[in-house]
């Protein structure tokens, strides 16, 4: 699935110095710089370290001037220009681009540990998972449930933190169609590790039929073991934590399951999304990512092999 996606970032889905966007592009180039300038100061310190070492000592030192010349050169000219540069450099280059242009906004709410992922315009949620169009810019409204997050696509963006107190704004563009993978960047407790999501950018075209799609409301399932499924999902009391519009499932404390069937990950880009893993996850979510609020269920294995077909159904 979505294998036509995988196109360049396929080997480096998280990795700063592959970048899939302008802002990105930037600070690859300031780090670029940085090493290799202060790359080539450690080399001539060294150099200079290795030349006093081995030199045959002057009788009385150099001369008073010589010394201070040196001092005023090496210890406060040079680093001055240096760091001066780089910052005049930090101040030009696109560390955030203007939000005004954007064309699509999405909010993100960070909770521990998972994303929710809302297209507001659309009146459409999903979670762990950001579908934008290529080469657009796209306003992000980003805030936190609960504790501190930090938002974090290494090939796109540098990061933004999640507040539970203020919503924060930003804009990315991806300039190339891929799935770039984000993290959280900031320690939110047991699961900070597993909070993870997936970034994909894609042609106009098939964003909006992607949109299209998702706008569509689910039909009853007719399948008896599709509906029997639906039946087990409130049986099994998972709508008190989750919702899935357009039935009576309204809980809030998970990720919203409307459209689980088309996502690629589960449990924050933890494992992939496919039916082996999602009855194992529906099984026991303690044994791949514990700690989480999902507990455990106990299902008679018809019941859960029809409730996965049920989720799975939900793109
Ligand atoms: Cu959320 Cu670390």
């Amino acid at each position: 699935m979505l294998d036509w996606l995988l196109g360049i970032h396929r080997d480096h889905p998280q990795s700063a110095f592959h970048v899939g966007g302008p802002v990105a592009s930037d600070i690859a180039s300031l780090t670029f710089w940085m090493v290799a300038v202060f790359g080539a100061v450690f080399l001539i310190v060294m150099l200079l370290l290795v030349f006093a070492l081995v030199r045959k000592r002057v009788p009385h030192g150099l001369s008073e001037s010589a010394s201070v010349g040196m001092i005023v050169v090496g210890g406060l000219i040079t680093p001055t220009v240096v760091l001066l540069g780089f910052m005049i450099y930090a101040f030009f280059i696109e560390l955030e681009l203007p939000t005004s242009r954007s064309t699509v906004e999405i909010e993100v709410t960070g909770h521990m540990w998972w994303w929710d992922v809302r297209y507001p315009e659309h009146d459409l949620t999903t979670a762990n998972e950001i579908i934008i169009p290529v080469g657009e810019p796209i306003r992000l409204k980003i805030r936190s449930a609960d504790v501190i997050h930090s938002f974090w696509v290494p090939n796109l963006h540098g990061k933004m933190d999640l507040k539970p107190d203020r919503t924060n704004i930003f804009t990315l563009r991806a300039d190339k169609p891929g799935i770039y993978r984000g993290q959280c960047a900031e320690y939110c407790g047991t699961q900070h590790a597993l909070m993870a999501f997936q970034v994909v950018a894609m042609e106009r075209s098939r964003y909006d039929g992607w949109i299209r799609e998702r706008a569509r409301p689910h039909a009853e399932p007719i399948d008896p073991v599709l509906a029997r499924g639906k039946q087990v999902f409130f049986e099994a009391a998972c709508n008190n934590c989750h919702a899935i519009k357009g039935t009576a499932a309204v809980g809030r404390i998970g990720p919203d399951l409307t459209h689980i069937g088309s996502r690629l990950t589960l449990g924050a880009a933890a494992i992939p999304n496919s039916r082996a893993h999602l009855s194992g996850w529906i099984s026991n979510p303690q044994a791949i990512k514990p700690g989480n609020k999902m507990p455990a269920s106990y299902l008679k294995s018809e019941d859960l092999h029809a409730l996965v077909l049920y989720m799975l159904s939900l793109e």
